[in-house]
């Protein structure tokens, strides 16, 4: 029972594109208001942005961030949220069901993710919306002066354009729940018309069509097919969704899930290939996984919160030491098709199934899942490399050739240094694992942290935000250029390597 990998620096999958760490704030429950906006809160800006929010989002170094949603977008007009604050109207928001007051929009997202040190991936309302209103928020976020809706930015104090350079359009239009439901046909073409007057405005935009919003999803991948032939030369994204549970308490299953996770990209790969070969284009579709994440806790407690409430605590999810896992298991999976995915989005950031949770008024803390992000987004930067694995496997009912050893490494080559990424999977028994660096020569080990808990279901909160936590304890040794570690039993591994 051991497993080994190996790497070189020549044998590479990808330079990583930074925009794989991104993550996503909707408007939605706790995320905004009593998340990353909270006038009055003790630690919140002359802005409203609460700073311990931000302090915890720096520390991630998202490079990107969705917004403003999610099924949110899909009944939002942009224009109620600009201008004075107190001329804008409250909403019934039909998305989530809530009072949207408008309080936060546009431009004091643009103001708080220049603070976060984020860009942004805009989503436009392609449910109730249509090209005009497309091509006027494009306007008056990018657009420099001297038109009706430029003039109406700067009157709102914003001289200088945003120059938002990534825009969904749309959100998960496949969806029956969302507003604005169409069918592949209907999406492709409201899409491409949109797509093209977009690009009229402001050339240097990028441009995510909507994919599948799960694998599960019965339309799948046709619906990713037919959208493509209505927009392949107009957009340079498709999208993918996914989220993942363990509604039956199975989980080794659980543990398994990121093989979905990776099959889904390679089938939605070939479905683009299948387009370009048809329209014998030159073009290769990238993929944009702008949402994904474990999301299954807080569903039963859902179904009980009174609708048409402001900011009501909604998909909260406590995650726990498995979920992490997954979570690791998860960023493995788009590490290991980097070379196609190039945007992701683990959904969301603040309060809503997210990495960092709040108390209105109180405090702000790090759940499980905060900790391989974070060491993801902050080490896996640069290279990823093949890996070459062996490792013993195992069976489920749902999922069979699990491999204990989920890894990758990554190799920076301007800080000199490689990181492997290693989730041990087996939750009985420890792992040897031997990773042999043949082509870097004498090793060093910098730093083996690991995040492990006897308690899988072991969980932070504001009584105890340090309950699960990564420490520097583990084992990695160095022999020339190979590495030996003994993996803990559920246990996730960042091996830094000088
Ligand atoms: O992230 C929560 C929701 O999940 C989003 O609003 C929607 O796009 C997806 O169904």
């Amino acid at each position: 029972h051991h497993a080994k990998m190996i790497v070189d620096k020549d044998f590479v999958i990808s330079t990583i594109d930074d925009r794989i760490y991104g993550s996503f704030i909707e408007h939605l429950g706790r995320a905004v208001y009593g998340g990353i906006y909270e006038p009055g809160h003790p630690s919140a800006d002359e802005r409203g942005f609460r700073k311990d929010v931000l302090s915890l989002i720096q520390d991630l170094r998202v490079p990107i961030i969705r917004y403003p949603g999610g099924n949110f977008v899909s009944g939002y007009d942009w224009k109620d949220g600009v201008g004075p604050k107190d001329k804008r109207p409250s909403r019934l928001e039909l998305a989530w069901r809530t009072i949207e007051p408008n309080q936060f929009g546009l431009n004091e997202f643009v103001d708080w993710s220049r603070v976060a040190g984020t860009d942004i991936m805009w989503a436009i309302n392609l449910g109730t919306h249509g090209i005009d209103e497309a091509r006027n928020i494009l306007e008056y976020a990018n657009h420099t002066s001297g038109s009706y809706w430029s003039d109406l930015r700067i009157s709102h104090g914003y001289k200088q354009p945003h120059a938002i350079k990534t825009w969904c359009l749309g959100n998960e239009m496949d969806g029956p729940w969302q507003i604005g439901h169409k069918t592949a046909v209907e999406y492709g073409r409201i899409a491409c018309e949109s797509a093209k007057v977009m690009k009229w405005v402001d050339p240097t935009i990028e441009l995510v069509a909507c994919g599948s919003s799960s694998r599960g999803m019965l339309t799948y991948p046709e619906w990713e097919s037919t959208v493509l032939d209505h927009t392949y030369e107009h957009v340079e994204f498709l999208s993918m969704h996914n989220y993942y549970g363990n509604h039956e308490n199975d989980t080794a299953t659980f543990l398994g899930r990121s093989l979905e996770m990776e099959d889904f990209i390679k089938s939605v790969a070939a479905t683009c290939d299948y387009i370009k070969a048809k329209k014998r284009s030159k073009k290769t579709m990238y993929l944009s996984f702008d949402e994904w994440n474990v999301w299954f806790h807080s569903n039963e407690a859902d179904k009980k919160i009174e609708p048409w409430q402001i900011a009501p605590p909604q998909l909260e999810d406590i995650y726990t030491m498995e979920d992490a896992l997954v979570v690791g298991c998860l960023l493995i999976a788009l590490l290991k098709n980097s070379d196609r995915v190039r945007m992701a989005c683990l959904a969301q950031l603040v309060n809503v199934i997210a990495p960092i949770m709040t108390e209105n008024g109180g405090q702000a803390w790090a759940q499980t899942i905060y900790y391989p992000y974070m060491h993801a987004s902050v080490y896996g930067r640069g290279q990823a490399l093949v890996p070459l694995v062996q490792s013993p496997k195992y069976d489920t009912k749902a999922i069979t050739d699990i491999p204990y050893l989920e890894t990758i490494a990554v190799y920076n080559e301007q800080a000199g240094e490689v990181t492997v990424f290693a989730v041990n999977r087996d939750l009985n028994n420890s792992l040897p694992l031997e990773v042999d660096l043949r082509s870097f020569g004498e090793c060093r080990i910098i730093e083996h942290s690991v995040l492990e808990n006897e308690d899988l279901k072991a969980t932070n909160s504001s009584v105890q935000p340090n309950r699960v936590k990564p420490h520097s304890n583990g084992n990695a040794k160095a022999d020339g250029s190979k590495i030996n570690a003994v993996l803990g039993k559920a246990s996730w591994n960042v091996i830094r390597i000088n």
